[in-house]
């Protein structure tokens, strides 16, 4: 009787964002995120700095998430938190205070798996989203990770193919890089490519195996083609943002719905649901919503809040693994390189 009633908190650190949020019954109560602007400065996120930062938010953010869900820390039933994969220092910071707050509370404490929560989002209470069934497709698309990936149950997961190289979120960050743009330059393509036209130029897709991603050579291509044309004109990315954006974004776009159809002809599964901060695209989320009726599939996109790194995430994670008493010891170690 006891599961059915559940409060968990989740806590998340694994790169830039310090998070925190409350899952009851499947529902979020709060879910908190501190942003950190330092690494702005530096066109990317440095480690050192990252970790330093979550030392200073972790308590205000854990604090906000309880006063949001209007609950008391004994109210909780069991603290879950990102075990990996991630930078090192700044997941250290949160496996830190999870083991001290769990042990301090004396309730369960709960490991997650970053990559997991990324797809377990979807299991978060929505009035305006049903769930995905099982078996379905996952393609997860992130700053740190590109992966297409079989959900045949809660945890059960099989990676069908990942990047070789860099991640589709920092294809976007470095092209928008070599556009003069500010880190992290990702969502600025996606705004000046909704106002520009998505054939003006043309970038050849990297050819790679059928489930495989590569996005180094579109990046080194980009970056040719704006020598070659501000060599021309000195004001050629001024002139031009919003077609650029949109060539971009278009390139990418299609390279992810390619993959998709892959997974799809390969599996014969038809269900698709997208998660990591790239799901927060315009141009992946018009796409997919396109496929349902050209191509019959059932797609799955999560509220731009559950894309991003958060802690409802890792929450709703909490208390899948609650339910099933998959609990970690003390003596749980954080992991850069965790598979999923
Ligand atoms: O999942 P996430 O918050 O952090 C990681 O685990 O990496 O993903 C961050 C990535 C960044 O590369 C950011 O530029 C990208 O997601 N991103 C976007 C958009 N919003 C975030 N990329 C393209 N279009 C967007 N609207
Ligand atoms: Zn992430």
């Amino acid at each position: 009787m006891k599961k059915q009633n559940t409060y968990i908190l989740g806590i998340e650190s694994s790169c830039d964002d310090t998070a925190a949020a409350v899952i009851h019954n499947g529902r979020v109560l709060s879910n908190v995120v501190a942003s950190q602007k330092i690494h702005e400065a530096y066109g990317g996120v440095v480690p050192e700095l990252a970790s330093r930062a979550h030392q200073q938010n972790i308590v205000p953010v854990v604090h906000q998430a309880l006063r949001r869900a209007n609950i008391d820390k004994k109210q909780l039933n069991a603290i879950a938190f990102t075990q990996g994969p991630g930078l090192m220092g700044s997941l250290l910071v949160g496996t830190s205070f999870a083991k001290s707050l769990a042990m301090g509370l004396d309730i369960p404490l709960i490991a997650v798996n970053h990559m997991q929560a990324h797809i377990l989002a979807h299991f978060i209470e929505n009035e305006n989203q049903s769930k995905p069934e099982f078996p379905f497709i996952a393609l997860t698309i992130s700053g740190g990770h590109t992966q297409i990936v079989k959900v045949n149950n809660y945890f059960d997961m099989e990676v069908l193919g990942e990047t070789i190289d860099d991640a589709v979120g920092e294809a976007f960050d470095k092209s928008a890089k070599i556009l003069g743009l500010p880190y992290p330059g990702g969502p600025l393509i996606d705004k000046y490519a909704q106002l520009g036209n998505p054939k003006a130029f043309k970038f050849t897709k990297p050819k790679v195996g059928d489930l495989e991603f590569s996005f180094s050579g579109l990046k080194t291509a980009i970056l040719y083609f704006i020598e070659r044309e501000t060599a021309k004109n000195p004001n050629f990315i001024e002139d031009h943002k919003n077609d650029i954006c949109a060539s971009i974004q278009h390139t990418i776009v299609d390279y992810l719905m390619d993959k998709l159809k892959n997974a799809v002809r390969i599996t014969n599964i038809k269900q698709i649901a997208i998660g990591g901060g790239v799901s927060a695209n315009s141009g992946i989320r018009t796409a997919l919503k396109k496929a349902e009726t050209t191509l019959g599939w059932t797609t799955y996109i999560p509220p731009f809040e559950y894309c991003t790194d958060n802690a409802a995430m890792i929450a709703i994670v909490g208390e899948l693994k609650y339910k099933q008493n998959l609990f970690s010891e003390q003596d749980v170690i954080a992991s850069a390189r965790m598979k999923l």
